[in-house]
């Protein structure tokens, strides 16, 4: 009987013990991405780090891991499912596995421009897409932009028929992949951390990406020419899990949200910039040429790609097309 007491009394001080410890332990927060530092989504992950780190050091840490030292493009949003990572930016375009609604930020010649892409998120439909990933367990925390995406290759792009046959690395999207079909290129999905090595060894003839990302990665140092297109566009949803995220305690749910709210403002600046910044970097190595398009040749790829629309008008909804397309005015 005393025997039993004594390991009832031993096991409930040593929970109390764990509780105690674990309360004052505190809330890591891995934010995994694959991009450099020096970018719109590695610069806003550092901001949000220092907020956060500023105003809740002791309640919360945020360890940043870029460059996909911890997951790549194809698996973080598992991991975070899992709880092995508990936020991440993946773009757009890597959310097939999740929502098809997202697929209607891939669609060729979308948006004129940033200030389009604003208004539309900035909208009730922008905003209710944020949500189309909560079946899933991921909770949409909001929009960062990175920019409009140009396309390079090792030989000049000047119309659709100069893609024809060559290998695009794309990432995983089946609007993408139509994208290329319809100007009958090869596109490959390929994560992001293998394109740099793709480019060189010359197993792909090009790619599509933003200022910030050629930039950053050396694409520009492997590829002979950049075709100025802005067809597209790369933005990224930051998320985390629904089960990390309801977990949390309240007041500290709200001061990771504003912290984040004012980490993307800082990311949409710096993209701003570097869209800018980054294209004259290029420029001036020298490395590659940046071939700008004359509103012919640009309305030839816009015929071209344009039919990829409609064979996604049912997944995506024609309604949601509208009012995005309707942002441009
Ligand atoms: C990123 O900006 O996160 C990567 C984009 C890509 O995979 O091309």
């Amino acid at each position: 009987m005393f025997k039993h007491l004594t390991t009832a009394v031993l096991c409930f001080a040593l929970s109390v013990t764990t509780t105690i410890s674990s309360a004052a332990d505190p809330i890591v927060i891995k934010f995994s991405h694959v991009v450099a530092e020096n970018t719109p989504k590695g610069q806003m992950a550092n901001k949000f780090k220092e907020l956060v780190e500023t105003r809740l050091g002791d309640r919360v840490k945020v360890e940043i891991y870029p460059n996909s030292q911890l997951f790549g493009d194809n698996k973080v949003l598992e991991a975070m499912l899992l709880g092995d990572v508990q936020m991440a930016a993946p773009s757009l375009s890597k959310f097939s596995r999740y929502t098809k609604k997202l697929a209607l930020y891939d669609l060729p010649f979308l948006f004129e421009d940033m200030e389009a892409v604003d208004r539309f998120q900035q909208s009730p439909a922008g905003e209710k897409l944020l949500k189309s990933v909560e079946r899933k367990g991921l909770v949409g925390l909001g929009y960062l932009h990175n920019g409009m995406k140009q396309l390079s290759a090792s030989n000049k792009l000047r119309s659709p028929n100069d893609a024809r046959g060559q290998k695009f690395r794309i990432m995983s999207s089946d609007v993408l992949e139509e994208q290329f079909k319809a100007v009958s290129a090869m596109p490959l999905k390929k994560p992001f951390s293998e394109v740099f090595t793709l480019l060189q060894t010359r197993a792909i003839d090009g790619q599509e990406n933003t200022w910030s990302n050629i930039y950053s990665k050396k694409f520009f140092e492997v590829q002979p020419y950049i075709t100025e297109s802005n067809h597209g566009l790369l933005d990224y949803m930051v998320v985390t899990s629904k089960e990390f995220w309801s977990e949390l305690p309240a007041d500290t749910r709200g001061e990771l949200e504003q912290a984040l709210s004012e980490a993307i403002s800082h990311g949409n600046e710096v993209a701003a910039q570097k869209s800018v910044s980054d294209r004259q970097k290029i420029t001036d190595s020298r490395r590659s040429e940046i071939v700008a398009l004359t509103a012919a040749e640009r309305a030839q790829w816009v015929e071209a790609m344009k039919p990829v629309w409609k064979k996604f008008e049912k997944k995506i909804g024609k309604d949601l097309i509208d009012a995005a397309y309707a942002s441009n005015q």
